[in-house]
């Protein structure tokens, strides 16, 4: 089974660029939902699965004190920047493997996007090893794709994304219901203030900006490449870049 496949550098960090946009228009304008209080000092925040540590960069902006902050990021794959941004470090790290045993405990705040569809069957153990880096008091967020595959209004471009994303994530062993778990899998695994939103986004003319409209769909079509270029390869094909 593969592991994970994009079209190029340039272009997966463009489209992951582009959904960030398109989903914080669904969370007023914020970068995350969690109450971290910016201006304090000394933050030590993990970012899972960070691609290219984009998301660390915006939430580096937004601390009143960056230079105190320890800012790191971690994935599977090294699409870095190179030399790395200042004051965030970035590491190679799977989700599915052990965490280095000194982040255990220590992290403010341990964030993770987009990803979990890669630990199939294996998610809740994903999230409780990725939970256990979160110190007392500290918070952790969790954002994941509740595609609506049953809307009457899905368009036959949609379905077919939808039908693509499916059939991958059964391959994995991934249900195509599993972010409905994860409110429960973080009570389980001991955080006590715990709320989950369902964000209802568009894409295309259904989007609620409308300058974001051609964006949505652009950052959706990248997402269909890798899904396509990673089913060719499971079928044994020449995967098409
Ligand atoms: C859809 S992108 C999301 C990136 C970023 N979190 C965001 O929201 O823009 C998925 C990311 O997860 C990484 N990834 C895939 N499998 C992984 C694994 N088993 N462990 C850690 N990272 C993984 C990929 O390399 C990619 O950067």
């Amino acid at each position: 089974m593969p592991e994970y496949f994009v079209a190029s550098v340039e272009a997966e960090n463009k489209r992951l660029e582009q959904a960030s946009s398109v989903v914080r228009a669904y969370m007023d304008g914020n970068l995350f939902l969690a109450p971290i209080d910016m201006t304090r000092r000394n933050l030590k925040v993990l970012d899972s699965a960070t691609n290219n540590g984009f998301w660390l960069s915006q939430f580096q902006a937004y601390l009143k004190d960056p230079d105190s902050a320890t800012l790191v990021g971690t994935d599977l794959q090294d699409r870095f920047p190179n030399p790395p941004r200042p004051g965030i470090h970035l590491q190679i790290q799977d989700i599915n493997k052990p965490w280095p045993e000194s982040w255990k405990s220590t992290f403010d705040y341990v964030h993770q996007a987009l990803v979990l569809f890669q630990a199939g069957p294996r998610q809740r153990k994903a999230v409780h090893s990725l939970a256990e880096l979160v110190k007392p008091g500290g918070w952790i967020e969790l954002m994941e794709p509740q595609y609506d595959t049953t809307n009457e209004d899905n368009g036959p471009a949609f379905q077919h994304f939808l039908d693509m994303v499916g059939e991958l994530w059964a391959m994995r062993g991934t249900t195509s219901d599993f972010a409905a778990d994860l409110e429960g899998t973080i009570k389980d695994a001991g955080f006590v203030d715990v709320k989950s939103v369902l964000l209802p986004i568009g894409i295309g003319p259904k989007h609620k900006i409308p300058e974001l409209a051609d964006i949505s769909v652009e950052s959706t079509v990248g997402g269909g490449k890798n899904i396509s270029i990673a089913l060719r390869v499971v079928y044994g094909r020449k995967p098409e870049y």
